[in-house]
């Protein structure tokens, strides 16, 4: 190695990282795209799912599973998908040759150079590299900096039927609506900020891959998608044939808003054909589907009882995913709507209370941390508000 570092514990990986002075930009602050080779241990809840689906799988099927990890800094997530969640195999990548010659040491660390194996390609060489079949990956990962477009289309052909991709994307600000050109040119969405900016991170995401999916003869049912810190990321089922492509991309559709004063106002999902009024505009197109599965999140619910090295954080954000039914898409940023009533943010669980007490759906975001999904209308959430 031509540059020093340290030994460290993740989960049930040891692995060899560059020391953190190489990407100490003050005392407090740490910025591991300067390290010779990246690894962030903040991501390690970003992993963390990763691992948890993995063990889903692995205890729903009995045969060999193969893990592919386009971008792997220093290999951690597939050392820890092998002695963590019980998979046979992973294939392990990274353009970088540093980052090459400490994915080959790690895996020695920990003894596993008979499952795991280092490659250093270009992501998309490798994703085309495993499309034969029978090369193809029972779960990919594609964790890129920044935005994952570039590489998405090749991903389909390297996953199975049935099988699972995963893909991080850092690029909040193009994904929440906070540069609009970007979002344009990159995901090919009009959005823009609203109070909702997470949850609308989350379905461009799948909206650009639901498209990828589709070009490449696939469709996607999302498993679970989140929003943390500064990432957006999304764990999809791949599923081969015109028939599931099309499904998917019928979900890409419009969401039609209203601004009243600093907030705005969801009014539903239409297809572009519909347009909107002059007092309304349209968000998208965005996917409108469930951006996870019920099923798959109680059965990531489960690994609670057993012990895992998974953060209890994650636990925490599966269970607000659980409790947001998703009826309706958008919400009501509380914060931003008492703000405008020159009155102070009403309690989210309250608000709730009282919208189904007269008869409302009502329930939280799972995304956004003030927003609240209702058919209830503005005039009757300032009513409730009001009157507190
Ligand atoms: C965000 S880091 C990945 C972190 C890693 N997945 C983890 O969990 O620690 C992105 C990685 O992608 C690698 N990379 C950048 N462009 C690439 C490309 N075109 N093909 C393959 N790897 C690439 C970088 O060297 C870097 O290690």
């Amino acid at each position: 190695m031509d540059f020093e570092t340290m030994s460290i514990r993740e989960g049930r990986a040891e692995i060899i990282v560059p020391k953190p002075d190489y990407y100490r930009v003050s005392p407090n602050e740490y910025v591991p795209s300067k390290a010779p080779v990246f690894y962030n241990p903040l991501m390690k809840e970003n992993r963390d799912f990763t691992v948890m689906v993995a063990s889903v799988i692995r205890r729903r099927v009995g045969y060999s599973l193969c893990f592919g990890d386009s971008m792997a800094g220093v290999g951690v997530r597939s050392i820890r998908v092998v002695t963590e969640a019980g998979w046979d195999e992973a294939h392990v990548n990274d353009s970088s040759q540093r980052a090459f010659a400490t994915i080959v040491m790690n895996i020695r660390l920990n003894r596993l150079e008979e499952r795991l194996h280092a490659s250093k390609m270009d992501a998309n060489v490798f994703h085309v590299e495993h499309s034969p079949r029978g090369s193809r990956f029972d779960m990919l990962e594609l964790d890129p900096f920044g935005t994952p477009v570039r590489f998405l289309d090749t991903c389909f052909q390297a996953v199975k039927h049935g099988g699972v991709l995963s893909v991080t994307a850092t690029d909040t600000a193009n994904l929440f609506g906070v540069h609009k050109r970007a979002a344009r040119m990159l995901y090919g969405v009009n959005v823009l900020k609203t109070g909702f900016m997470r949850e609308i991170g989350v379905r461009v995401l799948l909206k650009a891959v639901a498209e990828a999916a589709a070009r490449n003869e696939r469709g996607i049912e999302p498993i679970v998608s989140v929003t943390r810190r500064h990432y957006v990321k999304v764990l999809v089922r791949v599923l081969k044939g015109r028939k599931h492509a099309f499904k998917s991309v019928s979900q890409i559709r419009f969401l039609k808003l209203r601004r009243v004063e600093k907030i705005y106002v969801p009014l539903g999902v239409v297809d572009v054909e519909e347009g909107c009024e002059k007092d309304s505009l349209l968000l998208g197109p965005l996917y409108t589907g469930q951006t996870y599965s019920r099923e798959w999140l109680e059965k990531m619910l489960l690994l609670k009882t057993e012990n895992t090295f998974v953060d209890k954080d994650v636990f925490k954000t599966l269970e607000t995913l659980v409790s947001d039914d998703q009826k309706i898409v958008g919400g009501i940023d509380l914060t931003g709507l008492a703000s405008s009533l020159h009155v102070n943010p009403p309690g989210r669980s309250l608000i709730i209370e009282r919208l189904a007490r007269e008869g409302f759906t009502a329930c939280r975001s799972g995304f956004d941390n003030n927003c609240v999904r209702t058919d209830a209308g503005l005039d009757e959430l300032v009513r409730i508000i009001r009157s507190l």
